[in-house]
């Protein structure tokens, strides 16, 4: 039986010291381990001195800085333990062997630990402290983990081309979304991005109209450009608009969507298509049409260490007025939908919020123009300006989009590139012709 240790990248001095140790051994041994690999990374000289035989306890001991075949030891392993980066996890996880994780809390970032506390509340792994490495090895814990759900017969290197899709990774096509609409918007004068959102009519026509995205659940304060920020992200796309326009009626009844751009600076199209679900403000009658399940459509976000930084100093704000993501015990996460749709509606410049005040979008327009506030603070009477900002909230209304289907077309480069959902949550991705 054989046993894996990998540190990736990096060294980890703590943990190759460990495995290197008599009682490490002697503890392999009971378990019935007649071998050890040690992928040591640049802890070579921790590696190094212990080993003083090439076998204790009849245990044999072997080891590499680093492999670019490490499937061959994955695949062998009755045992891997890591260090707690994603990917290692990932590899062994989908490789469906028990894995005992070490954080290297001088290296890991938040996300990391999300996952890896996550992944353990799970009982998918097991994770350890260096110095408590023999005892979790004795405990054989590790033979009683449930079965990660992904485990998968594939080779490795074809799972993790999907890797985005399947973990706490931003999508292609959002990655993509986001780029070229920021790319674009770098070349204009224009401070949001539009896409045309088209609905089925309550006769069964189509119907289309412009509408600005919003950016996506979990980013900050739901911004295209503002999407590098925030702890949490996920693929549901935004966007707002009044509770008494067309649209509104029309997602209620069917919810089928496509909403498309064309981007003219940079040569670009996004398609995408999807369903759409409703937030209303909570004294709306449909208060309750949300009905998508965002339990696993949001996760922590894959930052840069600065970006990890600046999204801890936000999170540190939002938690003195309620956070809008909460983790749960089992994996997934809870979203407080009213708060990140008042945060929306928050986020508008006042004229935009003032739109929200105004009577219903297509009727008749009134002769009162006091109907009709260019910027509610701007309304002297305090009583009427507290009736109209009341109002603008009330009519807000956010619309969350579940994509199933990008379809991105590039002239630049003469691609297109179709992405979709499948069952399980993950994307495949097909070049096609333009
Ligand atoms: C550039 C531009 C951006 C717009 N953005 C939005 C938007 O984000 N949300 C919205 O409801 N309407 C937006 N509108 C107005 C809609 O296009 C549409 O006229 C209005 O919402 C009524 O549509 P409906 O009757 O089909 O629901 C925008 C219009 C333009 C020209």
């Amino acid at each position: 039986m054989l046993v894996y240790v990998t540190v990736g990248s990096t060294g980890f001095d703590a943990l190759v010291g460990v495995v290197c140790r008599k009682e490490f051994l002697r503890s392999l041994a009971d378990r019935g381990f007649r071998r050890l690999v040690v992928q040591y990374g640049s802890s070579d000289d921790v590696f190094d001195l212990p080993i003083t035989a090439p076998e204790l306890f009849g245990v044999s001991v072997e080891g590499f800085d680093y492999t670019r075949w490490p499937q061959q030891y994955i695949e062998q392993a009755d045992l891997i333990i890591c260090h707690a980066g994603t990917g290692s996890i990932l590899e062994a996880l989908h490789a469906g062997k028990p894995v005992i994780a070490v954080p290297n809390h001088e290296l890991m970032d938040s996300h990391q630990s999300e996952i890896c506390r996550e992944l353990a509340a799970a009982e998918y792994l097991l994770v350890s402290e260096p110095g408590q490495l023999a005892d979790t090895v004795d405990s054989g814990k590790y033979l009683e983990l449930v079965p990660y759900p992904h485990a998968d017969p594939r080779p490795i290197g074809e799972i993790l081309d999907e890797e985005s899709s399947r973990t706490n990774r931003d999508p292609e096509w959002k990655k993509a979304f986001v780029k070229y609409m920021n790319a674009e918007l770098a070349l204009t004068n224009e401070r949001f991005p539009v896409m045309g959102l088209s609905t089925v009519d309550l006769e069964g026509r189509p119907a289309v109209r412009m509408v600005s995205p919003r950016g996506f659940v979990g980013d900050s304060f739901l911004k295209v450009n503002a999407s590098d920020h925030g702890q949490w992200s996920s693929d549901v796309l935004t966007f707002c608009t009044h509770a008494k326009s067309n649209k509104v009626q029309e997602l209620v009844n069917t919810n089928d969507i496509q909403a498309i751009c064309w981007l003219p600076n940079i040569k670009v199209q996004i398609r995408c298509s999807g369903h759409a679900h409703l937030l209303f403000h909570p004294d709306n009658p449909n208060y309750s049409t949300l009905s998508l399940d965002m339990r696993h459509r949001v996760w922590p976000r894959d930052g840069t260490k600065e970006q990890d930084r600046e999204a801890k100093e936000e999170q540190r704000e939002i938690k003195q007025f309620g956070g809008p993501v909460k983790p749960l015990v089992n994996g997934g996460v809870e979203i407080d939908t009213e708060y990140i749709r008042e945060q929306a509606y928050l986020n508008h410049s006042p004229v935009i919020q003032a739109w929200y005040s105004w009577p219903a979008p297509g009727k008749i327009r009134s002769a009162d123009a006091s109907l009709y506030p260019m910027e509610i603070p701007k309304i002297k009477d305090k009583e009427e300006s507290e009736k109209f900002e009341a109002n603008a909230r009330r009519n807000y209304v956010l619309i969350f989009i579940d994509v199933n289907q990008v379809d991105i077309v590039d002239l630049n480069e003469n691609t297109r590139r179709i992405h979709t959902r499948r069952s399980d949550t993950s994307w495949s991705v097909a070049n096609v012709n333009p």
